[in-house]
């Protein structure tokens, strides 16, 4: 038996001042879930097919090879295969690249709120964090203050676009700003939630030796379970990375599925479009409610539920409709995912008796 009376082992000093990040990972099933942003319908019906198809025992006891992926992939984002790593979801596709190039105590920027693993990471690598607010009202990128933090010790700038929670986005001119004021940092571009709004960087990596960016199969493409991700970069700067990357971190069936997701652009075309619609009538809903909200450019809107924002999500999930609390970060705030137009009907017709 192990004997509870020993002191325990240390940890890195790194990972004991780690703030601690614990999203809710468990409960949802049969519920409406409007609080991770993802697909709320499901993968295009092709891709299981696929991958009824394509699964057999003998390849599951094979390690996973990426060749065909990697092909299918560089003609769906016209990039060629040298300029991208799959990543084991774009959280692996953070940690490779500040694995890659933030040292213990070098200077990592992001921004405040964004995505929670950014800091995470860079905290785990023993970085020192440094985190420029998005725009108090607003909520608008601060790309001014963004520029005024960098320093000559800034090793990588982490951003998301659209940026998740806020909504809030920016557009090439800014991104080229960023990229030309810190030539030796690395600035990942966080495309999340690109289908959403269309602005990419991707067309930058020519011009810029210091650019990252991450793209997921999580959301639009509804294969958050499957965990896939891609980061590209400068062909010398994915090499660098792949050899700081697990050699067999995708999975295979994860790497399956991606085929037959890109082949079906119709069906992502054809999600947007309905999210994109009802996100129109969740505005219209909270304006008929006289609910403060921030108009995005993602697949998710932030609202101003008040002082009652935990009781809100509670009643809420009673009802079997889940959504995220933020208050923690923007006080009063929730965020909701839109998904299809009578899930988000579902959504405010519950809000209205809660009220
Ligand atoms: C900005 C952003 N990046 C990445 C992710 C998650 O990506 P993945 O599931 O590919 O790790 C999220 C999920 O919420 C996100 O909001």
């Amino acid at each position: 038996m192990a004997d509870e009376s020993q002191p325990f082992l240390a940890p890195r000093p790194a990972v004991a001042r780690m703030a601690p990040y614990s999203p809710p990972t468990g409960g949802r099933h049969g519920k409406l879930r409007l609080d991770f942003n993802e697909n709320t319908v499901g993968s295009s019906p092709h891709v299981i097919e696929f991958l009824r198809e394509q699964l057999n025992e003998a390849g599951l006891s094979v390690y996973p090879e990426y060749a065909e992926t990697k092909a299918a992939l560089a003609t769906y984002f016209d990039v060629s295969p040298d300029r991208f790593l799959l990543s084991n979801g774009t959280d692996e596709a953070i940690q490779v690249l500040i694995n890659t190039y933030v040292d213990d105590q070098d200077e990592v920027i992001s921004l405040h709120p964004s995505y929670a693993m950014y800091r995470f990471y860079a905290e785990l690598a023993g970085a020192r964090v440094t985190e420029v607010s998005y725009r108090e009202g607003t909520l608008a990128f601060p790309l001014e203050e963004l520029l005024a933090a960098i320093t000559p010790a800034t090793r990588a700038v982490l951003i998301s676009n659209p940026n998740n929670p806020t909504g809030t986005g920016i557009g090439l001119p800014e991104i080229e700003r960023i990229l030309a004021h810190v030539p030796s940092a690395a600035v990942l571009i966080d495309e999340a939630y690109f289908e959403f709004c269309g602005v990419t960087a991707l067309g930058l990596l020519d011009r810029y030796p210091n650019l990252f960016v991450s793209r997921t199969f999580s959301k639009v493409y509804g294969m958050a379970a499957l965990r896939l991700g891609c980061l590209f970069s400068q062909a010398a700067n994915t090499a660098w990375m792949h050899k700081a990357q697990s050699p067999y971190s995708v999975n295979a069936v994860a790497a399956l599925a991606a085929r037959a997701a890109v082949a079906d652009t119709a069906y992502i075309q054809t999600y947007v479009a309905g999210v994109l619609a009802a996100r129109e009538e969740a505005y219209a809903g909270f304006d008929r409610l006289g609910i403060p909200y921030y108009r995005s450019r993602a697949n998710f809107v932030l609202f101003r539920a008040g002082e009652r924002s935990i009781a809100l999500r509670d009643a809420l999930r009673g009802r079997g409709v889940l959504v995220r609390d933020r208050s923690y970060e923007i006080p009063g705030c929730i965020r909701l995912t839109i998904g299809t137009r009578e899930q988000v009907a579902r959504f405010f017709a519950e809000l209205e008796s809660l009220w």
